[in-house]
């Protein structure tokens, strides 16, 4: 349970939120995927803690990223012309190159050299990995080291990204994703499909061990098996919002990362990535029908239709009624507990131990942003982010495992 404030400081991110502060200050964010960026093509309008953004692909590939609004009076940049390396609004023609640099105005020709320079224009630092496009949202010139994760720099059809926007706030994304009790109950159908019997609900009360890392926390969940033996995953949470998360393969050399990225108070964008050493990753004929950027499928229904269950399936024996994807699932009990949930109002136990140690985390690391510092767990430099591994396996003894931590 939370106090009302705390829960205030930890979910809100717009305006002048110490949390949205704290994030575009100190870390990188996830924007967009990249391939839906073509080179003179439609530029994409981009939303992150409650501000818009424009991003589009210049004649030369390089991706830029504004503030959506045009400086003259405020016309969307994207409706601008993309042409010869540069956003050229509509309205009025003023022309800005994809460095930020404003190089026509033609609304002022007697001085539109000097003028030129003095028009503010917003733009920020974009980098592409992982087929997604990643924006530093800062202030002052220097970004902060990028968390060049495992999956950086692997080789295409190796990384996929998919994300959905949902209408629910941010830290609802982060919570679920952390909080392995649930895996067993909501998505045990998912699970009994793909033939994961280890996760199914005989074992529904894993024990979790918590180690703090300088990102964050990484811990293992351990379920007793029948033979003796322990089923464990390693799971981390490094901040802001990134859940690396075990395969459910337990032989590929790879992993997940789940992320949830406020586009505002009350919307989250919810990612996933998945990639793979070995080979590239298999995508289904269900994944690749639909648009990467909406992906899993939101449930199908308003809440006044309980979100589109589906009671039929139900009694036909599929435990949620959410038969779209696993993500679905996800989607439908976040978003029914309202745009932000009030907890100081919830009642845990045991399994909740996870979701404890994320808001111990993001609490943490928010006050000392308010002090004026840089928080302990954003100390880019001394973290090894390209170490950070999930593993899936089963252990005989607990010595093993215990070195995964
Ligand atoms: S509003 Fe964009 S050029 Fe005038
Ligand atoms: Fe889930």
């Amino acid at each position: 349970m939370l106090s009302r404030e705390d829960n205030e400081l930890l979910t809100r991110v717009s305006g002048d939120a110490p949390m949205g502060r704290m994030i575009r200050q100190h870390w990188w964010i996830p924007a967009g995927l990249s391939a839906q960026l073509e080179a003179d093509g439609k530029p994409r309008r981009v939303r992150l803690l409650g501000r818009n953004y424009v991003a589009f692909r210049a004649t030369g590939g390089k991706v830029g990223f504004f503030d959506e609004a045009c400086p003259h009076r405020g016309a969307s940049m994207a409706l601008a012309r993309n042409e010869d390396n540069a956003l050229r609004c509509i309205y009025h023609g003023w022309k800005f190159s994809v460095e930020g640099v404003t190089v026509a105005v033609p609304t002022q020709p007697a001085n539109e050299a000097e003028y030129c320079k003095h028009v503010p224009l917003e733009h920020y630092p974009v980098r592409e990995e992982g087929g997604i496009y990643w924006v530093w949202l800062g202030e002052g010139d220097t970004p902060p080291k990028f968390q060049n994760f495992e999956f950086c720099g692997l080789p295409p059809g190796h990384v996929v990204a998919v994300c959905q926007t949902v209408p629910a706030n941010w830290l609802q994304g982060v919570e679920t994703t952390m909080d392995s009790a649930h895996l067993g109950m909501l998505h045990q159908s998912w699970l009994s499909s793909v033939g994961d019997i280890r996760l199914s609900s005989a074992n529904m009360a894993p024990v979790y061990h918590v180690e703090q890392k300088p990102y964050g926390f990484r811990y293992a969940s351990v379920r007793a098996l029948a033979d003796g033996s322990s089923y464990v995953r390693t799971n981390s949470f490094v901040l802001p919002w990134y859940g690396v998360v075990a395969p459910g393969r337990s032989q590929s050399r790879g992993g997940n990362f789940f992320f949830a990225v406020p586009v505002d108070d009350e919307h989250l964008c919810y990612w996933n990535i998945v990639y793979d050493f070995d080979q590239p990753v298999e995508i289904t004929q269900q994944v690749s029908d639909t648009r990467p950027e909406s992906w899993p499928p939101l449930p199908p229904g308003p809440p006044e239709d309980n979100w589109g269950q589906d009671r039929e399936a139900m009694k036909n024996g599929h435990f949620t009624g959410f038969t779209q994807a696993l993500g679905t699932e996800d989607f439908a009990v976040i978003m029914s507990m309202g745009p932000i949930v009030d907890r100081s109002k919830e009642y845990l136990g045991a399994g909740d131990g996870a979701v404890l140690a994320v808001r111990r985390c993001l609490l943490a690391a928010v006050r000392e942003f308010m002090q004026n510092r840089t928080p302990a767990l954003a100390n880019h430099e001394a973290i090894p982010y390209e170490r950070i591994r999930p593993v899936a396996a089963v252990f005989d003894g607990e010595a093993r495992w215990r070195e995964m931590l």
